[in-house]
């Protein structure tokens, strides 16, 4: 594994070359089939693009642990309910390609709509986990929308191991059960949140924040923050602890409040008494933009100014 080509030799490579770009699953899989036939274990990073640090980190994971790496860069329509931002989701493909150049990611899988579902499309992937709860209450048809994506995203790339964010905790879990369920064989491995230096969880929707907008945003952190402050202080109850997270959010000029829950991180249920394994999902609609964020209670968010 320490040869020149091997995951070792990936770690932190900036090898400044574009990476191949794919648009039809066709030939990801000849390619990737390529790969894995030679032994090689190749990662996948699935996105919307518009990437950020976040993104980079699970490319930066992908690249020390697997021996070659795909980036998925597709808006799938299928995972926003009407109303939703679909068509206001930021898209910037050229910078991303840049992006992912300078980190030198082998290759690009950025599909049409119309390659991803053609006409006569029919299928949906449900995983019937946790489906009335939180993100699953909030965006009907959000999972299962992620869920045939990423099951076709796995059946192009053929990836050994597949690449999320902690800050999307619910989808995570989604995506687990279903490689685990339909013996994918994809490891799914989940990567800590990246923040800014206030705290706020990056993501690609952050950018449709104006400037107060963004200063408001930060408001689902210190949600997380005050929840720890108080499990840190000896407070277990799980509804006294979420009512609190609430407060923070719900005090915070402009923000709709959404929901927060102090959960059990293996089935999302809320716990009436907390442990140090539970976690706490919060939401909120900032000018319009809907944010999520999570965080054990255990190891919250740390704001470095
Ligand atoms: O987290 C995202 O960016 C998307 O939900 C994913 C996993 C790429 C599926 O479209």
């Amino acid at each position: 594994m320490a040869e020149p080509d091997g995951p070792a030799a990936g770690a932190g490579r900036r090898l400044a070359t574009a990476p191949r770009v794919i648009t039809v699953p066709k030939e990801l899989r000849q390619l990737t089939a390529g790969w894995t036939g030679s032994g090689q274990l190749v990662g996948l990073v699935p996105t919307m693009g518009s990437l950020h640090a976040g993104h980079m980190s699970l490319v930066a994971a992908a690249q020390r642990e697997c021996d070659k790496v795909v980036v998925s860069i597709f808006v799938n329509p299928l995972q926003f309910a009407k109303g939703e931002d679909y068509l206001s989701y930021p898209r910037r493909l050229d910078a991303d390609l840049a992006l992912l150049a300078e980190q030198g990611v082998d290759a690009c899988y950025c599909p049409q709509v119309e390659t991803v579902y053609p006409e006569g499309f029919a299928t949906r992937v449900l995983v019937d986990a946790g489906s009335e709860l939180w993100e699953s209450a909030m965006r009907p048809g959000h999972f299962s929308g992620v869920a045939t994506v990423v099951s076709k995203l796995f059946a192009a790339a053929g990836p050994g191991r597949a690449y999320f964010g902690e800050k999307d905790a619910q989808q995570a879990a989604v995506v687990s059960r279903l490689a685990k369920d339909l013996d994918l064989g994809v490891e799914v491995s989940v990567c800590p949140t990246v923040r800014d230096p206030d705290g706020l969880a990056l993501s690609s929707r952050n950018q449709l924040l104006s400037a107060a907008g963004y200063r408001a945003a930060r408001c689902l952190s210190r949600a997380l923050i005050e929840a720890a402050r108080r499990f840190a202080a000896g407070v277990v109850s799980g509804a006294e602890l979420s009512a609190a997270a609430a407060q923070v959010i719900d005090s915070e000029p402009g923000v709709r409040f959404d929901y927060a829950g102090v959960v059990d991180p293996a089935d999302f249920r809320p716990v009436i008494e907390a442990n140090g394994e539970t976690r706490v999902l919060v939401a909120a609609g900032v000018e319009g933009v809907h944010l999520i964020d999570t965080s054990l209670l255990a190891s919250p968010p740390r704001a470095s100014r």
